[in-house]
């Protein structure tokens, strides 16, 4: 008999057929007679009660079924008693298939911190949170397949190692496969990158979008999704050194073509999780109410669920950098001096700047637009008032910064000009200066980082329990 997974048991097995089901035991409980065992193979998360009537089994067996133990079961299913699901499993006959010693077997039946289970993280995909999160992980990376192939766009395959630094902020790993403890040296005393594998300086990729451009440049509308590196030193809630983007790159659009684009990317995600992964969500919803139980009301976070449906109600606000300090300047905040970090014209907006005109002030995603130019990248739109650039942040509650993007600049004269100022070589980037000199177009683009929409839609509240093996400063275990 072929195996069924329990969700579709669940969902569509007929009282009085034969099953087997095979799975993970998460708990066994129950008395002399008859034991219950709840199963999961992974497929929900709900588990399949398998009931054991005691007698008719060994009972070295038995003792061995624990939780984490694998096992598969063939039985009939039967209504349930209980309530929940609509059908049980009587057990017939059992298969061990891999036993877990209870004195070692970490993920036990009881409320286990996120913190310990970080450190099992092999082991935490067993967990209802963790399988949750990773399901839902899932279908957010089939949806934005999904949208970009519906609306035209071609998944480019930009590379992993590069000798450019698209962001031009110098937060690079490097790749070599000199020896680390005696490198060729060059006459001044440099690392001799010319003797190492590829013949220059290389680094994992902090961005696809310069690659991205040039895909664009040519086949209209592309997109990236892939692992991006930054070497920055941030142990936050929110950043990685190691996270997943997403980077469409198209020609012929604006900025505003490029925002309306981007808000309608994250609806699609949003609807698709809701339309998707409602248990999952329940789940994860019920999570964090009892996660924030003891906290005041006014501290508590809006329902999981609620607040995906509000943004999918909401346009976002759409609003200059420079309108943005004058909301700060005349905050409450700034005026009690509760703000850690300056609010000036010139400076980068900080996490707190930015979840208070988000959280605070609209109550609404937020696009901040016209940044100064200092600021940002060498590749962004000048505006005409020589002071910003057409750059586009994307701030969501709770999260700050999803997406950032931009118009790019087509002028061969400016971008060159620019990237002198900013000492960003030329002549290394000749490729990237082509597409100016031929056929240059109007184009935009942005990057949404994977994992900080995964925070927002799992509710999750640190970017290393979306990613299954995180990578952050002092951090590369698994
Ligand atoms: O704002 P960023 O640095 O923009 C770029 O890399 C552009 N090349 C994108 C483009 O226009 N094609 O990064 C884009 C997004 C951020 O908004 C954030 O969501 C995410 O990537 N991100 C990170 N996520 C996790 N950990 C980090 N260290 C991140 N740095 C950026
Ligand atoms: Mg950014």
């Amino acid at each position: 008999m072929a195996r069924l997974k329990i969700k579709e048991i669940l969902k569509n097995g007929e009282t009085g057929s034969e099953v087997v089901a095979k799975g993970w035991v998460r708990t066994k409980r129950g008395s002399k007679n008859v034991n219950f065992i709840a199963l999961n193979d992974g497929s929900t998360i709900h588990n399949l009660q398998v009931v054991v009537d005691v007698e008719s089994f060994d009972e070295a067996l038995l003792r061995d079924i624990t939780t984490g133990a694998a096992i598969a079961v063939t039985g009939e299913l039967v209504e349930s008693a209980g309530s929940g699901q609509n059908v049980e499993l009587n057990a017939k006959s059992i298969d061990l298939l891999g036993k877990a010693d209870p004195e070692k077997y970490p993920i036990q039946p009881k409320k286990h911190s996120l913190e310990f289970l970080r450190e099992n993280a092999h082991l935490r995909f067993r967990t209802n949170t963790f399988s949750a999160v990773f399901r839902i992980r899932h279908a957010m990376a089939f949806a934005i397949h999904k949208y970009f192939n519906e609306k035209g766009f071609n998944y480019l395959h930009t590379p992993i190692v590069t000798a450019s630094d698209a962001e031009g902020a110098g937060q690079m790993f490097r790749v070599s496969t000199l020896d680390a403890k005696n490198p060729p040296l060059t006459e001044e005393g440099e690392v001799d990158y010319s003797q190492d594998f590829f013949g220059k300086a290389t680094n994992l990729t902090v961005s696809g979008q310069l690659e991205g451009e040039l895909g664009a440049l040519a086949l209209g509308e592309i997109y990236t999704f892939g692992p991006t590196f930054r070497a920055e030193n941030s142990n936050t809630t929110r950043h990685l050194a190691e996270f997943w983007m997403i980077e469409p790159e198209m020609a012929f659009y604006d900025l505003k073509d490029n925002m309306d684009l981007a808000e309608e990317f994250l609806k699609y995600c949003i609807q698709y999780a809701l339309d998707n992964c409602m248990d999952d969500l329940q789940f994860l919803a019920q999570r964090l109410k009892e996660e924030e139980k003891n906290k005041p009301q006014d501290q508590r976070s809006m329902d999981l669920i609620e607040k995906l449906e509000f943004v999918l109600k909401n346009d976002f606000i759409r609003l200059p950098y420079t309108e943005a300090i004058d909301i700060l300047k005349n905050s409450k905040p700034y005026k009690k001096k509760k703000f850690q970090f300056p609010v000036d014209w010139g400076v980068d907006l900080q996490s707190e700047h930015e979840r208070y005109l988000v959280e605070k002030h609209f109550k609404c995603p937020v696009i901040l637009i016209d940044y100064p130019k200092d600021i940002k990248a060498f590749y962004m739109k000048q505006n005409d008032d020589g002071k910003t650039v057409g750059a586009m942040d994307v701030l969501f509650p709770g999260i700050g910064e999803i997406i950032g993007g931009s118009q790019r600049e087509e002028d061969l004269e400016k971008l060159t000009k620019r990237m002198e100022e900013m000492d960003i070589p030329t002549e290394e980037m000749w490729w990237y200066l082509d597409t100016r000199r031929f056929g240059s177009v109007v184009h935009s683009g942005f990057g949404l980082g994977f994992e900080r929409l995964m925070l927002f839609v799992t509710g999750m509240g640190n970017i290393r329990d979306v990613i299954a093996f995180p990578r952050a400063p002092k951090n590369a275990e698994f």
